[in-house]
């Protein structure tokens, strides 16, 4: 799976956000809004689950968009136009229902805002009216607003500093919105663990359905290792064959939260074996 093209969309102190588009033909032309491929960058690398954000059957593309904020992604975003990936399976989980709900609202945050740039077309060619919510934590974090504002109806933009649209987090506009016209048909959610947390909340006491994206640390995908176990209405489901959408109002968030803290040391240790080894690199050139 040879990668076509690249490009890095954010570049800030913190990470990269790189979008980058590779040969599968067989992916590319089943692939539905919402579904995601377990990708291995080389053969050293973990599988990394990862949205599609496009797919051009005809031509046998898929894009996908991605934060470097670890060991695999680092080494996914060091590849070139040019070079071939190790691994691609897919595509993986349920698609997301693309239903006419009339009116929709759907908030992005982060690298989120990538994931939700399929949702927000599939549901605008649904015929729904939607209203968009993207928040990154500065003006140099945001992405894909061109993108997304093609397919909205309204467009709120918001920064943590205010550098660009509203100043604060997605729940500002959100509660604003709710609290003057609460006749949505969906609230549909994708970023950070904590920001799908408080957006559910928000939006229960008005029983807003309301879908949040998981993104449960995965290893095998096929529900067999049971490391992308969460918990929803009570009941254990597991993100990669049961999800990665679930019910806002059900899943318990503290439990998520807890589980993507249980690789910490490992996670830290390969960052600087991949750091050590790019010096090593740098000594011998
Ligand atoms: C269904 C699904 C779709 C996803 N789509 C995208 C996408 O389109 N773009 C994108 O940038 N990321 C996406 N993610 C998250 C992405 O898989 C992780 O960022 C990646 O696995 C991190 O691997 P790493 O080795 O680079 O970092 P690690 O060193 O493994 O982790 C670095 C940090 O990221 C956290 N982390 C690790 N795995 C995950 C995970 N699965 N989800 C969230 N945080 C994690 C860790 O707790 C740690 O703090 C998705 C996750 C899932 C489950
Ligand atoms: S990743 Fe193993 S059960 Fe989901």
């Amino acid at each position: 799976m040879k990668i076509v093209y690249k490009k890095v969309l954010s570049d800030t102190k913190e990470a990269r956000i790189v979008e980058l588009r590779f040969e599968s033909s067989t992916i590319a032309s089943s692939v539905e809004p919402g579904q995601f491929i377990l990708l291995m960058a080389s053969a050293c690398g973990e599988r990394v689950p990862l949205t599609v954000v496009d797919s051009d059957p005809k031509k046998g593309i898929l894009t996908i968009i991605f934060q470097e904020i670890g060991y695999s992604t680092k080494l996914l975003g060091s590849l070139e136009t040019g070079d071939l990936l190790y691994s691609v399976v897919g595509p993986l989980g349920h698609a997301t229902p693309i239903e006419n709900y009339g009116k929709i609202l759907i908030v992005g945050g982060g690298v989120g805002i990538a994931e939700i740039l399929p949702i927000v077309r599939a549901f605008k060619e649904g015929g729904n009216h939607i209203t968009t919510i993207l928040g990154a934590k500065t003006k140099d974090h945001m992405i894909l607003q061109d993108e997304i504002g093609q397919y909205s109806d309204e467009l709120i933009l918001t920064t943590d500093d205010g550098g660009l649209g509203e100043k604060g987090f997605v729940s500002g506009p959100l509660a604003k919105i709710l609290e003057k016209d609460s006749d949505f048909g969906l609230v549909y959610c994708v970023g950070p663990v904590p920001m799908m947390k408080v957006v559910s909340n928000v939006t229960k006491p008005y029983n807003i359905k309301t879908i949040v994206c998981l993104n449960a640390i995965m290893l095998d995908g096929t529900g067999m290792c049971g490391s992308c176990r969460l918990t929803e209405d009570g009941k254990i489901k597991f993100c990669c064959v049961d999800g990665p959408d679930f019910d806002g109002h059900l899943v318990d968030f503290d439990e998520l939260m807890q589980r993507q803290k249980r690789f910490l040391k490992e996670e830290a240790q390969a960052l600087r074996k991949l750091h050590e080894c790019k010096l090593k690199a740098q000594i011998k050139e």
